[in-house]
């Protein structure tokens, strides 16, 4: 029989969004001989009438789109059909929408690529509308558990180590220290790896606590030695001394972060004088061509979601470990959230070289 699969993305974007689409797409109609349809704008493209959604096929999923950044279906990051938004400033549940629009449809089973918050809305609509759900893990904060890996991580690394190779000549050059605040949410997971491929001496994370004393001894310190230059990397959910967030706004509950790398910046100045120059990456992490890691594993993830559904095995989350595509179940990929552990490799690794975590 013929199956009609639904798939979309939700939350945050980030960098190999469209090569998961296109695994999906590619696998489901050249091995299966399925119908596949993108549902646009996340979770929204089924409570909108008219239902916004696009049938997807092999030719419009060609390797330029492999190679994209952004998600060719659009996504939202505020939209729960749990309280949703409506014209006139109210929220109401419509939830309903959503399992009438996916039934209207006539679909067999959705694929839900998206990050835990996702995972949870979409959990909560598969079990209310009786929809088979599989999902795919993406985040560049990569603090999802069950995976080593979350789709757009790996691209949002390697641009936070771009980012530290073209600020240490310029630090270099002029004597000065640069600042650079990534993006992870409460996870320091870009700020450690990136700090370590770029060769930063101060890495701050929020699951670390810190003290600015420390900070500025290693400044001090490099100075006395010789060094012109110091890089200094820092989650934006690191806090200030006071132990409280430094956020740009609230948006309902969700707090949206930015701002700890200036802090941190003027601190610096006041307490060493040397020259500090700030700078916040922000959503340079998300968007653009994905790396070859991430399209890797965007590839593999697609595949194994489809063949999940060949099998008839739904509410699974695909998840990448010891190289290789595993499934665990929903639920426990979200409750078993993936904080920086303190005997982490990376944290190790970091101690071995010296960099200091702020915390000695
Ligand atoms: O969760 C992904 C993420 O990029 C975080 O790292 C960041 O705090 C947040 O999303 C930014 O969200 P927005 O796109 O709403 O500014």
């Amino acid at each position: 029989m013929v199956k009609r699969i639904a798939v979309l993305t939700s939350g945050g974007d980030c960098a190999g969004l469209n090569a998961t689409i296109r695994s999906i797409t590619h696998h489901a109609i050249t091995h299966y001989g399925w119908e596949v349809f993108g549902i646009r704008k996340g979770t929204t493209g089924l409570i909108n009438r008219p239902l916004e959604y696009v049938p997807l096929t092999v030719e419009q999923c060609d390797s330029a789109v492999l190679r994209s950044g952004g998600t060719m279906l659009g996504s939202t990051n505020k939209d729960n059909p749990f309280s949703f938004s409506n014209p006139d400033g109210t929220r109401s549940d419509h939830s309903d929408d959503f399992i009438k629009g996916y039934q209207e449809l006539g679909f067999d089973a959705l694929i839900g690529i998206g990050g835990d918050g996702s995972m949870h809305i979409l959990r909560q609509l598969a079990q209310k509308g009786g929809i088979n759900l599989i999902t795919i893990p993406k985040t560049i904060d990569n603090d999802l558990g069950e995976t080593e890996s979350a789709i757009g991580y790996a691209t949002a690394v390697e641009v936070a180590t771009e980012a530290l190779d073209r600020l240490q000549p310029t630090a270099a050059s002029h004597q000065r220290v640069m600042v650079l605040e990534v993006m992870g949410r409460d996870a320091g997971h870009i700020a450690i790896a990136s700090g370590i491929a770029g060769g930063a001496d101060v890495i701050l994370v929020p699951e670390i606590p810190y003290k600015l004393q420390n900070v500025y001894n290693k400044i001090k310190n490099l100075t006395e030695s010789g060094r012109n230059f110091a890089l200094v990397i820092v989650a934006e959910a690191v806090r200030d001394e006071n132990g409280e967030p430094v956020v740009v706004s609230m948006q309902g509950e969700r707090i949206r972060y930015g701002g700890v790398g200036h802090y941190l910046g003027e601190k610096i100045i006041e307490a060493t004088g040397a020259d500090v120059r700030v700078m916040v990456l922000g959503h340079v992490q998300r968007g653009g061509q994905p790396n070859a890691a991430d399209r890797i594993i965007a590839s593999a993830f697609g595949v194994h979601a489809v063949d999940l559904i060949a099998q008839g095995r739904f509410d699974r989350m695909v998840a990448w470990k010891n190289r290789d595509i595993v499934d665990v179940p929903i639920q426990q990929a979200i409750d078993a959230y993936h904080s920086l552990q303190l005997g982490d490799v990376l944290v190790r690794t970091a101690r071995g070289l010296g960099i200091c975590l702020g915390d000695q």
